[in-house]
């Protein structure tokens, strides 16, 4: 079943300039979608149109079957959640326990839970020794993992996250993704992941590709990567297995469908010991 559902979106945030072009998509209910694209392309507007930030020219966005209008507003906001590019512009609160606890009171969740909550959290992300310090006074990374605990703690049906994890090193990354992965698995999280990392769009379900505010294509990673002459016209990369993939398709060598390097060369042996 579609959880998101979107159709001839437009938006512009200057008149007669459009950004978001009849754009179309649905999302299935606890999915992982990825949404790539180069900077500039729409994906921060579409997400924010997703959330009811922007008001949308024309066009459908129903969210679990809801319309997104002015007043459904509420109750949209108590199914999808978003994680900013920027963290700044997510907090509120003068500690990083007020900041993560304000997201719960607007969430009504009881005084009595709430403690437990953002304990749980902070420490999922690795935030503990900070709880009572400044936002401010966080690195760029601290910022953005308190901003995804503080939405994860929330136990929302969806979660947009916006290059949410753009400013931390490789490692602080995988621990996050592998997080994010938990919870989307163990809670069936439908989650959205705008994001320039290759290996996260190989492993999601889905990928959306953005293009000069049109869908330029939406798949499944395999069904992306083969259309490498797209992917290169939009300056994304493709990961090398599927290049070796597709050099070897080229060449008239059909590979079994694996991603595993040692059996794609186990194959090409045999292949050569054939001919
Ligand atoms: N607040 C704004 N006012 C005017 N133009 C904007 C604003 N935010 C984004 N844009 C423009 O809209 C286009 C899409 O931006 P954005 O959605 O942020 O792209 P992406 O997230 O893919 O990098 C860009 O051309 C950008 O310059
Ligand atoms: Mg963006």
């Amino acid at each position: 079943m579609s959880v998101i559902h979107v159709k001839d979106l437009n938006y512009s945030y200057e008149k007669g300039k459009p950004v978001i072009k009849n754009v179309s998509f649905d999302i299935e209910e606890g999915s992982y979608t990825t949404v790539i694209g180069h900077n500039g392309s729409g994906k921060s507007t579409i997400a924010k149109l997703l959330l009811g930030l922007l008001e949308k020219e024309s066009g459908t966005i129903e969210i679990g079957g809801l319309p997104l209008t002015l007043e459904n507003l509420g109750e949209i906001r108590n199914r999808i959640g978003i994680v900013f590019q920027n963290p700044d512009n997510q907090f509120i609160g003068s500690t990083v326990r007020d900041d993560i606890a304000f997201g719960l009171e607007n969430h009504c969740v009881e005084r009595e839970k709430m403690d437990g909550l953002i304990e749980e959290f902070a420490e999922k992300v690795s935030m503990t020794e900070f709880l009572n310090s400044e936002p401010g006074k966080l690195s760029g990374g601290q910022k953005q993992r308190v901003a995804i605990a503080a939405v994860l703690a929330m136990n929302l049906g969806i979660i947009v996250f916006d290059e949410a994890t753009s400013m931390l090193d490789p490692t602080g990354k995988r621990d996050i993704n592998r997080l994010i992965s938990q919870i989307h698995k163990e809670n069936k999280l439908t989650v959205i992941s705008i994001t320039h990392d290759i290996e996260e769009v190989v492993q999601s379900d889905n990928v959306l590709v953005i293009d000069h505010g049109t869908v330029a294509m939406q798949g499944t990673p395999e069904e992306i990567f083969k259309n490498e002459k797209l992917m290169v016209r939009m300056q994304l990369d493709i990961p090398f297995v599927y290049k070796l993939k597709n050099a070897l398709a080229e060449q008239g060598i059909k590979l079994a469908d694996t991603l595993d390097m040692e059996r794609m060369a186990d194959e090409v042996c045999q292949y050569a010991l054939k001919k």
